[in-house]
């Protein structure tokens, strides 16, 4: 709707003043439409102050103007105290969403606007030999989540899962597998038989601190690609990864490389050089660092003193590797706000280093996740593993669902969606920079802010239309779709494709969820409050359209959001 009244006032605005040069082009226009406070003041508002200086007049006398000249099916446009304020005539803007909503139907909201352009990003990434616990979760599913969007608006993605595979702990784990492991045992229990040797390793080097040059000599061997010991860490990464791949399939998340830290080994001496060449390398306590103190932040560590380098290192290899390699527009990544500061540090040295594509990394940062009113503490053994957290999930909506419905065909599967919606439902509700705590009374509620609560709309409206076979929809009258309650459905639906574009500009799949949730909301008032199958076969057929189209855009929001859409709850 948007889009077209941009068009409208565009065109109004070159035929009105034909004569003035730097009239705003339509995206411009589209950027300063607004949505009004209050219904008093319109459905959409554009601020004419915005062209006073263009048109050296008055912004009461271009809305004035503005409002004589436009004729718009769809809409009455008004002029408001320097405002031109847009009141949608509801019968065309019906019809015209509906017929919209008929052409695209699940595709309603996609677009082009990505085309020729490729955003990688880094997200999920999780840490070799420890097990996918919650505090992986969001990182996961926000960019999941952004991953679909950008695919929808027609970017071409690279998804990237910066493995956490590299440092002296891989030396220590080789060392504990070959003095208390077992290959059996450990090729069965994978990733829980790794993390009990971590445990063990340390445990032991409390008491003989001669363990720690034994884990370090095994992480040398590593670095110098020792047969042996490269084997056995290859191995690690299998196991780590089958693991997680358990919890990626339940979660129906995808990668298209696992390049990761160490995956940058051979790709360091480059960066050390060019910081060399380019002036930017001092030593400091022999370390090598980027000095920072005029950006006020701390030095940026690159190499230790024994010449190892360190995660920044990496990281800065990895922005030149994918920008040679994908040519990105932008480059994201999907961290916690714990890393701020490190991902500040990498940014600048690569501005520093003269590559204006810094420009182009941004850090989609989050806050922290707690359980049940419990923060999460790896080390005190206060460890909620994702697989455990699903599992428990499908449990849970699978016995709700045995009280509320029992016949329900398939329903473990039904469970399933239902249970792994709610948590990712959970984890995309808010602002991301916000703090999470994990409850499960309020995540799998079927009423009030959740995703069963979505879910069980869309399968309201499958539910709806399954009974309505024998409409004629030749004829559908859109006059019966002239309630408030419709109306204001509609309104919601007609702006989802903005809050597509807004969730894809902000980095943000939450304006996503609270626009499907508004939706849904809209969409059960206006069940209660309307007959939707009457005997007026025209008018159903209209109450039908909105209900098809009210059930494909909630079914886009989920997917956008990374849920499942059952048809039957
Ligand atoms: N593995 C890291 C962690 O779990 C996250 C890596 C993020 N990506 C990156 N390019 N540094 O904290």
């Amino acid at each position: 709707m948007k889009e077209s009244l941009s068009k409208i006032i565009y065109k109004s605005l070159c035929e009105l003043y034909p004569q003035v040069e730097n009239i705003p082009d339509e995206n411009t226009i589209l950027e300063f439409i607004e949505v009004p406070p209050n219904k008093e003041m319109g459905d959409y508002a554009f601020p004419c102050f915005r062209l006073s200086k263009a048109l050296k007049k008055s912004p009461q006398l271009i809305a004035e103007e503005l409002a004589k000249h436009i004729v718009d099916e769809s809409s009455e446009a008004k002029s408001l105290g320097g405002y031109l304020n847009f009141f949608l005539q509801r019968e065309n803007f019906a019809k015209k969403t509906i017929e919209e909503l008929g052409k695209k139907g699940e595709n309603y909201g996609a677009s082009t606007m990505g085309k020729g352009k490729t955003i990688c990003l880094d997200y999920s990434s999780i840490n070799i030999a420890k097990r996918f616990h919650i505090g992986h979760l969001s990182t996961t599913m926000i960019g999941n989540s952004l991953n679909r969007i950008f695919k929808f608006l027609g970017y071409n993605t690279v998804a990237i899962n910066h493995l956490g595979d590299w440092g002296t702990q891989f030396g220590k784990l080789i060392y504990a597998y070959k003095e208390w492991g077992n290959k059996d045992k450990l090729e069965k229990d994978g990733v829980d038989e790794l993390t009990d040797l971590y445990v063990k390793y340390h445990d032991e080097a409390e008491k003989d601190p001669s363990l720690d040059d034994k884990g370090r000599a095994w992480f040398k061997a590593i670095e110098d690609g020792d047969e042996e010991a490269l084997e056995l860490f290859d191995w690690f990464k299998r196991l780590t990864l089958r693991d997680s791949q358990v919890v990626y399939d339940m979660l129906d998340v995808h990668f298209d490389s696992y390049a990761g830290e160490s995956f940058y080994n051979d790709k360091m001496d480059r960066v050390i050089e060019e910081l060399k060449a380019k002036n930017l390398l001092t030593i400091s306590d022999g370390a090598s660092v980027v000095n920072l103190d005029e950006y006020d932040m701390p030095p940026c560590l690159i190499l230790k003193k024994d010449g190892a380098s360190l995660y920044a290192t990496r990281d800065i290899a990895a922005v030149l590797y994918r920008h040679d390699t994908y040519n990105f527009d932008k480059c994201l990544y999907v961290v916690a706000y714990q890393q701020d500061l490190h991902f500040k540090q990498v940014f600048k040295v690569v501005e520093l280093m003269g590559y204006d594509f810094a420009k182009d990394l941004k850090h989609v940062s989050f806050g922290m996740i707690s359980y049940e009113g419990q923060m999460l503490a790896t080390r005190k053994g206060h460890v909620v593993y994702l697989e455990d957290l699903l599992n428990k999930a499908c449990e849970k909506a699978l016995d709700i669902i045995d009280q509320k419905s029992p016949d329900l065909p398939d329903k473990e599967n039904i469970a399933r969606q239902v249970g792994i919606g709610a948590v990712i439902y959970t984890d995309l509700q808010n602002n991301r920079i916000k703090d999470i705590d994990f409850r499960w009374e309020r995540a799998l509620n079927f009423d009030g802010e959740t995703g069963p609560y979505v879910q069980y709309t869309h399968a309201r409206c499958c539910s709806v239309l399954r009974k309505a076979e024998d409409i004629d929809f030749s004829n559908p009258d859109f006059s019966a779709l002239c309630d408030d309650w419709a109306q204001s459905l509609l309104l919601l639906i007609s702006r989802l494709p903005e809050n597509i574009v807004q969730a894809a500009e902000k980095y943000e799949p939450s304006i996503i969820t609270r626009a499907m949730t508004d939706i849904a909301k809209a969409y059960n008032k206006y069940y209660y409050e309307q007959r939707i199958i009457t005997d007026d076969n025209d008018a159903t057929a209209a109450r039908l359209l909105l209900t098809k189209g009210t059930k494909d855009v909630l079914k886009t929001a989920m997917y956008l959001i990374g849920m499942e859409a059952p048809e039957r709850m």
